[in-house]
């Protein structure tokens, strides 16, 4: 009896500190893989899930708690996984339904969890569903978007004016059925048709196939974009670009987050719901870009969390410390009571954290998304600092950067966030033994390598997990948040927690040196301790004492301050 109590006592001990089990993602270090380019195990010179499963302990080791994979479902590859021409299969390039499930065990084994990509808002043209509507085969014909167009002066048009996300009109004709379809993305990506029930029950099913799987949640692809207004009525000019082509030419009233969208997410959370009344919980997390009401709605209809792209689409290197500021405020201030943040500074589809930043400000970047309340995420390869690589018209695959032509393809082309990791100074970088990749290595792979970062005193890579190991802090993990505009140039920020280690982190958006009072925040003790720096030319060592009246910050770079207890 007496061991059972003590057993009880422990366990609410464990629930106190670190709450339920099915509250493993609420604090996590999500880190996102892009399969192609993470590790090549077979000589292919693309990514594979072997190759996957041989990196896991790199997670581990960087303190990652759950993993998000970009596709791995069978693709004719044009959006490079994002068009599934089988959403219940695995692609041959990144290996089978085997290795798959290797992978999950392995991953489940050393405590990562493991999220899928869903990419519910369409499929590949080469998918046997489209195939089959394309032929009027049933129940298939109305699994996406058809329409005869309109006759305007003799000649055949699209119904109305409506602009696809990469560039030109969202409708393409189909010869065989003589009609045009819906594609939100490129032609070979057609949009499904969510006011067929079949589909709504198609979909669930692929869920519940990943989830019986094993799979730990999904990250929801272009949420926006599932359902359009009925009567497909025109969408107003924006008025700021005249290339009637151009994604921005219409303001997207009618063809984006329209109410049924955010009904269809309440239904995928009450599939996660049937897996978590058997004790287990699976997230859903939202991809969208939207504004702050908009993308907190997904709260409202019980996404576990939409991403919080603010750090990509609000704030750039110009950006003043006012604007960071703002940013976490408008953020915090709009969260549901209840809800949990996340923070995202980086994925597949934008330009390298470094190369937008600079390589101090950029771990500053990391620094707000490890140390502000909630989940964090890391982009692969952000943990290193690769830095986008240029690539020629003639090397670019990205149909965005091929859309846009050779004029345009540089600006818009994704490719250059998303070349190979660069694990050592070997071959391709440590990622492939094939001299010849997929995407191929930026050159400044021969200095700029995990091994390297690892062997070195001082590091990107260090400095990285410095800040990730601080999420261990409860004042971190559930600890207050206080911002404040300490001048011009200076944002900073408290994580603190009665009778625990306090963390202060004073980020200099700034172009020359600051000295700065804490005082600002009120429980800041006399004197502090230099934890980390994101600065090269820092010369205060770590563990120095710091008077808190008195701190020094170089410009363009973060640094964190803890309180002494
Ligand atoms: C968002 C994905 O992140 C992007 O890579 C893709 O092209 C589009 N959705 C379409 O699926
Ligand atoms: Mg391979």
């Amino acid at each position: 009896m007496r061991t059972f109590i003590a057993l009880g006592v422990l366990a609410l001990l464990y629930l106190g500190v670190y709450g339920d089990s099915s509250d493993w993602w609420k604090a996590m270090s999500l880190y996102q893989i892009y399969p192609r380019s993470f590790k090549d195990s077979d000589g292919d010179g693309i990514g594979d899930l072997k190759g996957v499963e041989s990196k896991l302990e790199h997670l581990v080791d960087t303190k990652i708690d759950a993993f998000w994979l970009s596709p791995i479902y069978p693709s004719p590859m044009v959006d490079f996984g994002y068009d599934i021409s089988d959403f219940k299969g695995i692609d041959p390039v990144y290996g089978t339904m085997q290795d798959f499930e290797d992978l999950v065990d392995k991953a489940h084994k050393l405590n990562l969890k493991v999220i899928m990509d869903f990419v519910p808002n369409h499929s590949s043209n080469k998918h046997e569903w489209f195939q089959n509507s394309v032929r009027k085969i049933e129940p298939y014909t109305d699994y996406y978007m058809w329409h005869p167009g309109k006759i305007v002066n003799g000649s055949r048009q699209p119904p109305n004016n409506w602009v696809n996300v990469f560039y030109g009109s969202a409708w393409t004709w189909n010869e065989e059925r003589q009609e045009y379809y819906l594609h939100q993305f490129a032609p070979e990506q057609p949009d499904f048709n969510y006011r067929n029930e079949k589909v709504v029950e198609e979909m669930k099913d692929i869920l519940r196939f990943w989830l019986d799987k094993g799979v730990d949640g999904f990250r929801i692809d272009a949420i926006p974009h599932l359902y359009e207004i009925e009567d497909l009525r025109d969408e107003p000019l924006s008025g700021t670009t005249s290339d009637p082509k151009s994604y921005g030419y219409t303001i997207h009233m009618y063809t984006n987050a329209l109410r049924e969208t955010y009904e269809m997410v309440s239904q995928w959370r009450d599939v996660m719901d049937e897996y978590e009344n058997k004790g287990d919980t699976r997230i859903i997390v939202i991809e969208a870009y939207a504004n702050m009401s908009k993308t907190m709605d997904y709260y409202l209809y019980r996404a576990h969390f939409p991403f919080n792209f603010g750090l990509i689409t609000s704030v750039e290197k110009h950006s003043k410390a006012e604007s960071f500021k703002k940013l976490v405020d408008t953020w915090t201030d709009n969260l549901p009571v209840g809800a949990v943040s996340n923070w995202v500074a980086g994925n597949h589809d934008k330009s390298r954290l470094v190369t937008r930043y600079g390589r101090n400000l950029a771990p500053a970047l990391q620094i707000m998304v490890h140390l502000l309340p909630g989940v964090a995420v890391t982009y692969n390869g952000e943990e290193i600092g690769m830095e986008d690589t240029w690539l020629s018209w003639e090397e670019t695959q990205d149909p965005q950067g091929c859309n846009a032509g050779k004029g345009g393809y540089e600006k818009s082309s994704r490719d250059k966030a998303r070349t190979p990791f660069q694990w050592d100074n070997t071959v391709s970088a440590g990622f492939s033994t094939n001299p010849n990749t997929w995407l191929r290595v930026n050159e400044n792979f021969k200095h700029l390598n995990l091994a390297a970062q690892k062997a070195a005193d001082k590091s990107y890579y260090k400095t990285f997990l410095k800040i990730t190991e601080l999420r261990k802090l409860p004042a971190v993990n559930k600890g207050s948040l206080q911002t404040r505009l300490l001048n011009d140039d200076v944002f900073a920020f408290s994580r603190e927690l009665e009778g625990e280690t306090s963390v202060y982190v004073v980020i200099n958006f700034g172009y020359s040196p600051e000295t700065v009072s804490l005082q600002a925040f009120e429980k800041v003790p006399d004197d502090l301790l230099l934890y980390v720096t994101t600065s090269d030319s820092m010369d205060i060592q770590s563990s120095d004492s710091i008077k808190s009246t008195s701190v020094q910050i170089n410009p363009r770079s973060g640094a964190v301050f803890l309180s002494k207890n």
